[in-house]
């Protein structure tokens, strides 16, 4: 009953003949896929040039980052308003090399979720434990303090618009991936956390992302997990053939 999500997170990489072809080229692969919701999150600098590429197609547009004040001066920020502007769906909030590399905090994170929702993007916020705290046994209790915090203030009417994604810090960029069961563990915490803060009929419709070398290898055996409801993919999203074969593997 949850359509299943799979965003893509360019990060820092690409330059703009080479985020063109790659959005063209997974608008032209993915163009009959409908039981899937596909986004791709390029750098700020080529989400209109992407947008423009995937234009008529499934594929969608999200931004790796926001800031939460409408404008004025904030230098190096981008508003939301800026993101629609240039053809964004989806924004990525707290993603974890912006909670550990630039350093926002939970509270930080909470402002842009509230922002994204209050001008009509669609949130993916961000969680997941260091290596150092999974190993201490912390891992749920941080995750739920990022979900909690992450969401606080953000009302039962609006709580479908966010999509979870949950990133082991240590799975990120590593090759190493959760199995499948570990995983699940934080994703059916993570659901019945939801329940606890909204509802049952809440918890139940909202979708939580698995992220963290998440590849075509392992998207099957990852998505057959009963609370993991797409992928929020890094390096695997940087080529049309590995991207596009993770979406058809769930279509
Ligand atoms: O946001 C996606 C991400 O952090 C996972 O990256 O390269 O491990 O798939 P990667």
């Amino acid at each position: 009953m949850r359509k299943p999500f799979i965003a893509g997170n360019w990060k820092m990489n690409k330059d703009s003949a080479g985020s063109v072809e790659l959005a063209a080229g997974l608008a032209k692969e993915l163009k009959d896929v409908d039981s899937v919701d596909v986004a791709v999150c390029p750098p700020f600098v080529y989400l209109q040039a992407v947008s423009n590429a995937v234009s008529g197609s499934p594929v969608k547009v999200g931004a790796q980052n926001m800031y939460f004040e409408a404008n004025g001066a904030f230098t190096g920020e981008i508003s939301t308003d800026m993101l629609k502007d240039v053809g964004c769906t989806y924004v990525i909030c707290g993603h974890s090399e912006r909670r550990h590399v630039i350093g926002e905090t939970d509270e930080l994170v909470n402002k842009k979720v509230k922002a994204a929702i209050e001008s009509g993007l669609l949130p993916i916020l961000a969680v997941g434990e260091l290596l150092e705290e999974r190993e201490a046994d912390k891992t749920n209790d941080v995750v739920k303090t990022q979900v909690t915090k992450g969401l606080e203030g953000v009302s039962a009417d609006d709580i479908l618009k966010v999509t979870i994604a949950y990133e082991p810090v240590w799975a990120i960029g590593t090759g190493k991936t959760a199995t499948p069961d570990q995983a699940q563990d934080v994703h059916a915490m993570i659901r019945g956390l939801i329940a606890e803060l909204y509802s049952q009929d809440v918890a139940d419709k909202i979708r939580i992302q698995y992220g963290g070398s998440a590849k075509p290898a392992n998207t099957a055996e990852l998505m057959a997990q009963p609370d993991v409801d797409g992928l929020l993919v890094g390096g695997a999203s940087l080529k049309v053939e590995d991207f596009s074969k993770m979406i058809k593997t769930v279509a």
